[in-house]
Parts: structure tokens; sequence; C-alpha cells
């Protein structure tokens, strides 16, 4: 089992979006896949149509505070092979609770070393807009970093407060912990301004930046109130094509994973 959290403390810089339709791509390989909403705004949970009353009985939360399993929280989306964990608002006490709590920091790396390796191929984890103690679980978990990258003159900034924190997670926690890739999202081709975003981030990380830009594609953004991934709701648009080849770039950067592991 391969897990990856999909982490930027942007908010809106497609973090959630990445996650469902990479999720979705992955799942249709053949792979089976889980995808962690912890975000207390559940906006993965509601983008697979996942309903209140499912998420009041399975949720993150329940999984971080020790009163539920993996196994029970646990469900099946609509699409094949891809299960969901929600999230609901509770999480977002969670930050404080879980202050109390004894290795307050490897709760969710706990929870997923006693079911998941068994059930998922890869356990991807949709991280909320921050670095605090709920995207910290998800680091010391995680065997690599997808980081979503807005195309927009502001995108290298906050990048050196994530590139820190990676760097505590490492020397304390988590000594394997690697950046599968930088993924830049939301490109304009009719705003230069982006063209110039894109060359300056190639410039500046190199190669762990994904050959794949995803485009501002309207479709991307109708598609969670329909409760759907855009690789469903409409595959053939132009979000849902870059997600495909992001999801196979994904998929080559798998092995070098797997043998750290
Ligand atoms: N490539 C895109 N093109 C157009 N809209 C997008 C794109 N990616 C995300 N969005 C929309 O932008 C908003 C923020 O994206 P989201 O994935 O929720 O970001 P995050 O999880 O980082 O906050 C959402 O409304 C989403 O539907
Ligand atoms: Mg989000």
């Amino acid at each position: 089992m391969i897990c990856i959290a999909i982490a930027n403390q942007k908010g809106g810089v497609g973090k959630t979006t990445t996650a469902i339709n990479v999720g979705t791509a992955l799942a249709a390989t053949g792979m089976r896949v889980l995808l962690l909403d912890l975000d207390p705004q559940g906006n993965a949970s509601t983008g697979l149509g996942i309903g209140r009353a499912a998420r009041d009985q399975h949720s993150t939360y329940d999984l971080l505070v020790g009163s539920a399993s993996l196994d029970e929280v646990a469900i099946p989306t609509k699409v094949p092979r891809l299960d969901i964990v929600p999230a609901t608002q509770d999480l977002s006490g969670a930050e404080i609770e879980l202050i109390e709590f004894e290795a307050r920091t490897h709760r969710l790396d706990a929870a997923l070393a006693r079911h998941a390796p068994a059930r998922w191929d890869v356990v991807l984890i949709d991280c909320p807009p921050s670095l605090g103690l709920l995207t910290i679980n998800a680091m010391v978990a995680a065997h690599a970093l997808l980081v979503p990258l807005q195309c927009e003159f502001f995108a290298l900034e906050g990048l050196s407060q994530l590139l820190s924190t990676i760097d505590r997670i490492r020397s304390r926690f988590n000594p394997g912990l690697s950046i599968l890739g930088v993924a830049l999202t939301m490109y304009d081709r009719r705003n230069r301004l982006t063209d110039q975003v894109a060359d300056d981030v190639r410039a500046v990380l190199g190669k762990v930046v994904f050959d794949t830009v995803i485009p501002r594609n309207v479709r991307l953004s109708e598609a969670p109130s329909h409760g759907m991934p855009a690789l469903i709701y409409d595959y053939r648009c132009a979000g849902s094509e870059a997600y495909i080849a992001l999801a196979r770039e994904v998929i080559e950067r798998l092995p070098k994973l797997r043998k750290a592991a």
C-alpha cells in the first residue's frame, strides 16, 4: 500500500479536485483506492456524492480520535474500486482535541497501518488548507506528497513554508517522506502570465514538477455539484484528459516509492 498526501496550505489550489480525479483515474486502472477526506469542509466527500447520513456514521474524525477503526469508517463511492472515509465539521475541533492525545502526530499513521495494507493499493489523503495537526498527521502517515500549485503570480509564495514543514516531519517522524511531484493547476492558456509562472516554477523546482499541466476548465468545477468526479461527469473535457495524463505520471513514479516503502 502506498499512501500519498495531497497537500498545500493554500486553499483553492486544486487539492480536492486532484484527489477526486486522480483517485478515480487510478481506480479505473484496476487499483483499489481509498480517499481519506481530512478537510473539515468535506469537499471531497460532497464531490463524490456522499450524503449527510453516511457521513455522520463514518468519518475521519472518528478515525483520528479512535472511536472507530478504518474498516468501520471506509465506505464505497459510486466509482468502482474507489472507497472514501468522509469528513464532517467535527474535524475542525480535532486540531485542538488531538493535542491532549498520546502520540497525537501518529494517529492517522497508526489507524492506516492496522487495516489499509490488506484492502487498498493506494491511499490518497485530501489535506485541509493549513499546516496544523491534521496535515502533520497526513505527512507522518504518507510515503509521499503530491503538491498542487496554482498557476498564479504568487504560486511560489508559501512553498518555502511547506518545504520547511516537510523537512521538519522528515527529521522528526518520517525520514522516508518524499515529494512525488508538484502539479501545476488552473493553467489558463489565454493568460500569458500563467505561462510565465509555469516556466518560473519549473526553473526553480525542476523535474519534481509533473509534465502535465491541469488547465482551468469549467467542467472540473461543475462536476462536484453533481456529486461525481469530472472524469465521469465528462470524461472527454480538457480537464478530465489532463487528470488522466497526470494519473499516468503518478503511476510512472510509484515504483520508486514502493521500493522505499
Ligand atoms: N482546473 C480547474 N479549473 C477550474 N476550476 C477548478 C479547477 N480546479 C479546481 N477548480 C475549482 O476551484 C475551486 C477550488 O478547488 P479545490 O480542488 O477545492 O481546491 P483546494 O482543495 O485546494 O481548496 C473549486 O470550486 C473547484 O471546483
Ligand atoms: Mg480541498
